[in-house]
């Protein structure tokens, strides 16, 4: 039955923890930095399609002879996310039937033709005037490449943090994990500041920069086939169809860990630990979705109740609320350069990833707006202009960008991948990623409408939301750092079994504090 199931991974589990995959021997290798770096492409997709919209707004909306605040354009922005929630439904089904190396160069297939799209869209608009024809038509195709970009990069947030879980070692799975969030970061302010350059200050199209991924997806469907497809997706799928798979995925593992020395035992060692942890868990009932999962499988309960909770924290905390309206917000803030504003956003993005801390600086940062965004409205309505209160809103808006990316920027995205097994990965990622994506289209649509009710309180619901997170990440999430699938599983059910018999007990009894946790340590 799956509860056995669940059962017997858990022994095998334990028993597997002698094994801990990926020895001592296999750290890092060139091969691993290869595909970790082609995998990232596709997240570099994400976060360009994320930034891209911000500075060139008014100029694109201008063009296409659309009022900034019109339906059209919000459903240019919107259309984005719906693509990203069916992306990452397909994901889950192209990631087991196909593998997680095909499901990559669908996400780097889609996110390339949406930008061959996009550059039609600008050249559609510049052949014709706002009104004519050929204006309504190149507005169709700005849909139509958002919408291709949302599918894209519906299956990037689930193929590249799967991938790079997947092809890590249990010391480098962390390093591999946030450099998914690294690129999208990264990709944020190379989108924002190539468009500030091309569009503001050498006055050319922005076709030009809306047609970028056409480039970035090419280069990453030709460097694909030289990638190995991941060793544990190779095995399970030759356990589950009884075919030989210990061939392809030792030639997988060779391409992936170092060589010379004692290379080949520790492939051998890996591929012995990596067989019995599948072993155990393809008694798991099959692949299956993710209701199904909650239902028979009670001891992925926890994980998965932690997974949706990241995901809905993590966008609920508002983060795109920044990404997505900086401009218009620091304009309001009283800023002389808002587009200097939005760049310098993204430009701390990146500081944060690098090293640890988390939702707890997100919410004092959060806190520090709303105190700041009154104290302003208090001066206005004295009918003074103080600029320390200008600049303390933008600043405390930066520390709450650089405290996301210590924490909850990367964190949602590659916990997936350590905290399922393997039969059950793909379908809670999906899952999990298509939450995100809802709660990403709540912000992003919803914001203007929150920001002119609320006025200077509008960051206070992310601030409550952060606050809940907190507590949740307090007392339900584990410390996975240096930490195998397996023990994570074992420290899953632990959690779990705390939550039903002594609630209280769970601050005090030795959790670790992991990086997750980092506001109290
Ligand atoms: C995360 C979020 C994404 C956000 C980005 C900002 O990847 O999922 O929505 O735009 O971080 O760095």
């Amino acid at each position: 039955s799956p509860r056995c199931a669940d059962d017997c991974a858990s022994a095998a589990a334990t028993a597997g923890r002698d094994v801990a995959i990926g020895g001592a021997a296999a750290k890092s290798s060139l091969g691993l930095a290869a595909a970790a770096f082609v995998a990232s492409l596709s997240s570099f997709q994400f976060g360009y399609a994320t930034g891209i919209l911000n500075v060139p707004q008014r100029i694109i909306t201008t063009d296409l002879g659309l009022d900034k605040d019109s339906i059209s354009w919000a459903v240019v922005v919107s259309i984005w996310a719906l693509g990203g929630l069916l992306g990452a439904q397909v994901a889950a089904v192209v990631a087991d039937s196909r593998g997680r190396r095909p499901l990559l160069a669908l996400s780097g297939l889609t996110c390339g033709t949406s930008g061959l799209v996009a550059f039609c869209a600008g050249t559609a608009s510049l052949a014709a005037g706002p009104e004519s024809v050929g204006g309504r038509s190149a507005l169709c195709l700005l849909v139509l490449s958002r919408f291709i970009s949302g599918g894209g990069c519906g299956m990037a947030t689930v193929a590249a943090p799967l991938y790079l879980g997947e092809i890590a070692t249990t010391e480098t799975r962390g390093a591999l994990g946030s450099l998914a969030q690294l690129s999208v970061v990264v990709a944020i302010v190379v989108a924002q500041g190539l468009a500030a350059l091309i569009t503001h200050h050498l006055g050319l199209h922005w076709r030009l920069v809306l047609g970028l991924p056409a480039f970035i997806g090419a280069a990453q469907l030709a460097l694909l086939p030289l990638l190995p497809e991941t060793p544990r997706y190779l095995l399970s799928r030759g356990l589950a169809q009884g075919g030989e798979a210990r061939g392809e995925a030792r030639e997988a593992l060779r391409l992936l860990r170092p060589r010379g020395g004692q290379a080949s035992e520790a492939v051998e060692a890996e591929l012995a630990a990596l067989e019995q942890e599948l072993g155990a868990g393809a008694g798991g009932g099959g692949r299956r979705g993710v209701l199904l999962l909650w239902r028979d499988s009670p001891s992925l309960r926890l994980p998965l109740l932690n997974a949706a909770a990241m995901m809905v924290g993590q966008q609920l905390s508002g983060i795109n609320a920044v990404f997505y309206y900086s401009t218009t917000f620091f304009s309001s803030a009283g800023l002389d350069s808002p587009v200097a504003g939005t760049l310098l956003a993204s430009a701390v993005n990146p500081l944060g990833s690098i090293s640890a801390v988390g939702i707890g600086g997100m919410f004092l940062s959060s806190v520090g707006v709303t105190a700041a965004l009154i104290g302003k409205a208090r001066a206005s309505a004295h009918h003074e202009d103080d600029w320390s209160l200008n600049w303390l809103s933008v600043s405390f808006v930066l520390c709450f960008v650089i405290a996301f990316e210590l924490g909850p920027g990367p964190i949602p995205w590659q916990i997936g991948a350590e905290i399922f097994p393997e039969h059950a990965r793909a379908a809670a990622m999906s899952a999990a990623a298509a939450l995100n994506w809802v709660c990403n289209a709540a912000v992003g649509l919803g914001f203007p409408a929150m920001s002119s009710a609320l006025g200077s309180l509008v960051f206070l619901p992310f601030a409550a939301v952060l606050l809940l997170w907190l507590l949740f990440t307090a007392r339900f999430t584990p410390e996975t750092r240096g930490r195998s699938v397996d023990e994570i599983q074992v420290e899953f059910r632990r959690l779990a079994a705390l939550g039903s018999r002594k609630p209280a007990r769970a601050e005090g009894d030795g959790v670790p504090l992991s990086s997750i946790r980092q506001p109290q340590g």
